[in-house]
């Protein structure tokens, strides 16, 4: 059992200060009454909760797709800087969401937010081997070795130890980078132990999700019932 406010407030829709006058309106009904508090509890996936009359659409969790831009920060909240939440309108930034994984601020590409802490589990640990796919253009030129020393698992001067990693090489200085973990700037080091420093960077997938072409940078989607399931596994 929830809190009234706190379960229509994870819509987005409406804040728990809004919540408590509206009760005090009388224009929220739980199961046929009208609501008699904001701090009633009630059970979110059977209580049939309506805002004027209308269902208010509880789900457990959201889950969007954003073509994340180059020059903000993968965070929820940042003092001076330009987070990937504000990128989101007030409804959503009120959901608790945080993103999946971490892309540099000067990485763009497909960058999932969620509150479903079990799927973000799933998607980020590497014993669950979710694809990342990466799209890189480098400095240098892309050659065969490259791909061999990926494919076996490389350990960087500093002492990272890479997973098996697929490098897929489009032209002498493009790449598809495939990665089944997410270690702080690992793309870019793994190139630049190869001696081809990263010049740009985007992410194309994340397990069976693919960045939707038709969203340009700084846009989101939600992200639909098959493509959640599929994510799932
Ligand atoms: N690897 C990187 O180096 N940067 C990213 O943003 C993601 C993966």
């Amino acid at each position: 059992m929830e809190r009234l406010d706190k379960v229509i407030s994870a819509t987005g829709k409406k804040s728990r200060r809004e919540v408590k006058e509206l009760v005090r309106q009388g224009r929220i009904y739980v199961d046929g009454k009208a609501a008699s508090s904001a701090d009633m509890k009630v059970d979110p996936d059977q209580s049939e909760i309506l805002l004027d009359g209308v269902s208010i659409g509880y789900e457990k969790f959201t889950y969007i797709m954003l073509h994340k831009p180059a020059g903000v920060l993968s965070a929820v909240e940042d003092k001076r800087q330009k987070t990937v939440l504000d990128l989101l309108p007030e409804e959503l930034q009120r959901r608790g969401l945080s993103p999946v994984g971490r892309l540099d601020k000067d990485t763009e590409g497909l960058l999932i937010l969620t509150n479903d802490g079990e799927l973000t589990h799933r998607l980020l640990s590497p014993k669950h081997h979710v694809d990342k796919v990466y799209y890189a253009r480098v400095e240098g030129c892309l050659e065969k070795t490259d791909c061999h020393a990926f494919a076996q698992g490389m350990t960087l001067g500093d002492g990272l130890e890479c997973m098996p990693a697929g490098l897929e090489i489009l032209s002498p200085h493009e790449a598809l980078v495939t990665l089944q973990e997410g270690k702080y700037h690992q793309v870019k080091r793994m190139l630049a132990a190869r001696g081809k420093p990263v010049i740009y960077l985007k992410r194309l997938s994340m397990g069976t999700l693919r960045l939707d072409e038709s969203l340009h940078p700084g846009e989101f989607r939600v992200l639909t019932r098959e493509e959640i399931e599929s994510l799932r596994g």
